[in-house]
């Protein structure tokens, strides 16, 4: 059985279920600002799925590597490691304002300190990904199929101090995400991804801060669902809205799994700006050939499971195709998976929207002029990282092509 937290403070009773399913429980008592998600109100009459966790509890589970090197330390004698060994695994240490523990045991996050500066300056030297894997993988309650780790940077405290806002020195979660990525499979992955965030905190997106490692080895970003006082903000991505499995999040459409959700949950007085920023997002995918726009690449942040839900800081980005030429859309937009015309983005925002048509080609407009802006950036990083030329002429050439065909047509 497993003991399930929010902000800090017990929720309820999560055990597995028949064959296959698991059964979640409220405590009796649980206050409704406890809800474990804004899809799952506090009520008496449990919540039961056949097979798997409910979405809000699979929504953090490490996928590919990481949950591969999990399975290989931690699975018992009987070779079995289900859903339910990663939560134990993995559940004092999540992204969101979810823990797990067994039921009789007590919160206790503590996730080892790393300098940050470390990993950016490759101070460590070759072995650094095994390392951080194997130190960080049992604190890592994060999705994904490309590695990543969280860690606590020992700098944290004293740099956010400079910028007046400081971090409670009693806090002992995770401040960082490290994202490293396998070389012969993704080459130049983290300087992708870098340029694409580039392009997208340009457009006036919201972006957290995130750094590329001086030799492109890794990207670390600042959680966004950090408060200052070590509290946490609540994170539900697209598939958990859409009482989705992981494994269903190429399943859906923009209009309706993203857009139209998103206007269903957002309870915000903000949702038109938000609308504009989620059509901004959705538009910066086709230009930058991302094919990997999926409904766990969305989300939404709140402060109250019960009030305003907000459009989650940007997450994600890469340029998919150069690495799986024929790559097109994770979702569809009009019935189809292939890459968008202008005029299929300017209907699409229009409808979606209520945006003027003027207002949506100014946004497809201030796409065009940010991609351009980075690409500038991009040359010169080309001419101080030779290794990286190969790629980052063709993350170029991609640009252009889905800047031509979804911007500019
Ligand atoms: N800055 C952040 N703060 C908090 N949570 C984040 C942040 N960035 C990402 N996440 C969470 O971590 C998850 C994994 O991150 P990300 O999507 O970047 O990894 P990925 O391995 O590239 O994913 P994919 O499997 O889609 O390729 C996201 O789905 C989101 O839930
Ligand atoms: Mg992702």
């Amino acid at each position: 059985m497993t003991k399930v937290w929010t902000d800090a403070a017990e929720a309820g009773l999560l055990d597995r279920h028949a064959e296959r399913g698991s059964t979640f429980a409220y405590l009796p008592g649980t206050a409704a600002a406890r809800a474990v998600s804004v899809t799952m109100p506090v009520r008496l009459e449990s919540w039961t799925v056949p097979f798997g966790l409910p979405p809000i509890f699979e929504m953090n589970l490490p996928e590919g590597v990481l949950r591969e090197r999990l399975r290989l330390v931690f699975a018992k004698a009987t070779g079995t490691f289900d859903e339910f060994d990663l939560l134990s695994v993995v559940g004092r240490s999540q992204v969101g304002r979810i823990r797990y523990t067994g039921d009789q045991e007590q919160l206790n996050e503590d996730v080892p300190f790393q300098s940050v500066d470390e990993i950016l300056e490759r101070k460590r030297g070759g072995d650094l990904f095994r390392y951080l894997l194997e130190k960080f993988a049992s604190f890592s309650g994060i999705s994904g199929v490309q590695p990543k780790i969280l860690l606590r940077d020992e700098n944290a405290f004293a740099e956010m101090e400079q910028t007046g806002h400081r971090l409670s020195q009693s806090y002992k979660g995770a401040t960082h995400i490290v994202k490293l990525w396998e070389p012969n499979e993704y080459p130049q992955l983290a300087a992708n991804e870098y340029f694409c965030l580039t392009v997208a905190r340009k457009c006036g997106l919201d972006v957290p801060p995130y750094r590329l490692a001086e030799d492109g080895m890794a990207l670390v970003i600042d959680r966004f669902d950090l408060r200052m006082d070590g509290t946490y903000r609540g994170f539900e991505d697209f598939c958990v809205l859409n009482a989705r499995r992981t494994d269903e999040k190429y399943r859906g459409s923009y209009e309706t799994s993203i857009m139209k959700r998103f206007g269903q949950f957002a309870n915000s007085t903000h949702v038109s700006d938000d609308m504009e920023k989620l059509l901004t997002l959705i538009a910066l995918n086709c230009a930058l050939h991302n094919g990997d726009a999926h409904l766990k690449n969305f989300g939404i942040v709140y402060d109250d499971v019960q009030g305003e839900a907000r459009l989650a800081p940007v997450y994600d980005l890469v340029t998919t195709s150069v690495y799986l030429p024929k790559d097109s859309l994770a979702l569809t937009l009009n019935g189809t998976t292939q890459w968008p015309s202008a005029k299929d983005l300017r209907k699409f925002g229009e409808t979606r929207t209520g945006a003027t048509p003027a207002k949506v080609r100014s946004i497809l407009e201030r796409i065009h002029e940010a991609i351009q802006d980075t690409a500038r950036e991009v040359r010169s990083y080309i001419k101080q990282h030779p290794e990286f030329e190969e790629l980052g002429q063709r993350m170029l050439q991609e640009w252009e092509k889905g800047s031509a065909t979804s911007l500019r047509s």
